[in-house]
């Protein structure tokens, strides 16, 4: 707790072009959470490298991402956004949790496995420890809830287990994390296959509408979105592709899949594309106006990335003092 309020962590890779979903599932959602919790916002470059990465292209991504929380609506005065790699202890909680977790319960990871596949060639020690890179995130705020997606709950639960394994050892350290689960209808998937998640990694740049498009594209990607030949309007599991779009056509609109239903069932699936596509726009436009202005404005971003990172230390600092008396480091002599 913080001034009484329950801590919330979360964070995002500055890795890849930030999708529709990224926004719809996530980050506009954190800014109806600010006032009931005291968020932590981080920027993971630390987590970024596990991949190679140019330096100059993840400088940029960083400091843009980071723009973009605030451009979001995320207010850095109530919300604490931050690099990762500005709080040194980070690396120094990891380390020790990382004597805490057992390789059996890492080589469980699915999702170690996956990126292990997909970069063979670079199978490093830290792809390996990545969920322990991140429970020192969670941990090292007493975070109470985490918002995740559900490909990071396996992470989230190991989290969980770690500290609790800490806390019996040597009482009550940290807080026991819980997932935060977003509303429903926040999970959107690509246009060109439904059945997937859309993705910043997709190949096909037409599944998945970037924070970045210009309005043009995301009419015509909108247009394109893939459906079905039944032709019925409903909201339906088995018309993926129209639930798809309902359901961004809802998360940008503020209404319900019922009354879209009763407002388009007469229409054809072209002229809904159409109203989705300037629904989106209706979103992403003035978004991209707020960062293109924020972007100009060098010294208040400096500003909030040196305030932010001081708060964000003072709280690390608080935690991983009372973590290495517990287990056994000499104090400092000051
Ligand atoms: N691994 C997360 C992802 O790729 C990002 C992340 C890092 C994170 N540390 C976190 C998310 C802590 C929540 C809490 O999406």
């Amino acid at each position: 707790m913080i001034d009484n309020k329950k801590v919330l962590f979360s964070g995002m890779q500055a890795t890849g072009n930030l999708t529709l979903g990224n926004y719809l599932g996530a980050l506009k959602n954190w800014v109806s959470l600010s006032d009931e919790y005291e968020c932590f916002y981080s920027v993971v470059d630390m987590h970024s490298i596990t991949i190679r990465q140019d330096p100059a292209t993840l400088r940029k991504r960083a400091r843009a991402l980071l723009t973009l929380y605030i451009a979001a609506g995320l207010d850095p005065e109530k919300n604490c956004i931050y690099y990762q790699s500005h709080v040194s202890g980070h690396a120094e909680l990891s380390w020790i949790l990382s004597c805490f977790t057992y390789m059996g319960e890492l080589n469980r990871m699915t999702q170690f496995k996956d990126k292990a596949a997909k970069h063979a060639d670079n199978i490093n020690a830290g792809l390996f420890t990545y969920p322990v890179l991140m429970a020192a995130d969670i941990l090292l705020y007493q975070a109470d809830v985490v918002p995740v997606g559900i490909d990071q709950m396996q992470h989230l639960e190991l989290t969980r287990d770690i500290a609790q394994r800490f806390n019996g050892i040597y009482g009550d350290v940290f807080t026991i994390p819980e997932a935060y689960i977003g509303k429903v209808g926040a999970k959107i998937m690509s246009l060109q296959d439904p059945s997937k998640k859309m993705s910043k990694s997709d190949e096909n740049p037409n599944g998945s509408i970037y924070l970045m498009d210009d309005p043009d594209t995301i009419r015509r990607k909108c247009k394109r979105a893939v459906t079905d030949s039944l032709g019925e309007f409903r909201y339906s599991d088995e018309q993926p592709g129209l639930h798809n779009l309902i359901d961004i056509y809802c998360s940008c609109t503020g209404k319900t899949p019922d009354e879209v239903v009763s407002e388009f069932s007469g229409s054809g699936y072209g002229q809904f594309k159409e109203a989705v596509g300037e629904a989106v726009v209706s979103i992403l436009d003035p978004l991209q106006k707020r960062v293109a202005e924020l972007e100009k404005d060098k010294s208040y971003i400096d500003s909030v990335i040196k305030n932010n990172a001081e708060k964000a230390n003072y709280y690390a600092q608080k935690t991983l003092r009372k973590v290495q008396k517990k287990v056994g480091f000499p104090e400092k002599i000051r």
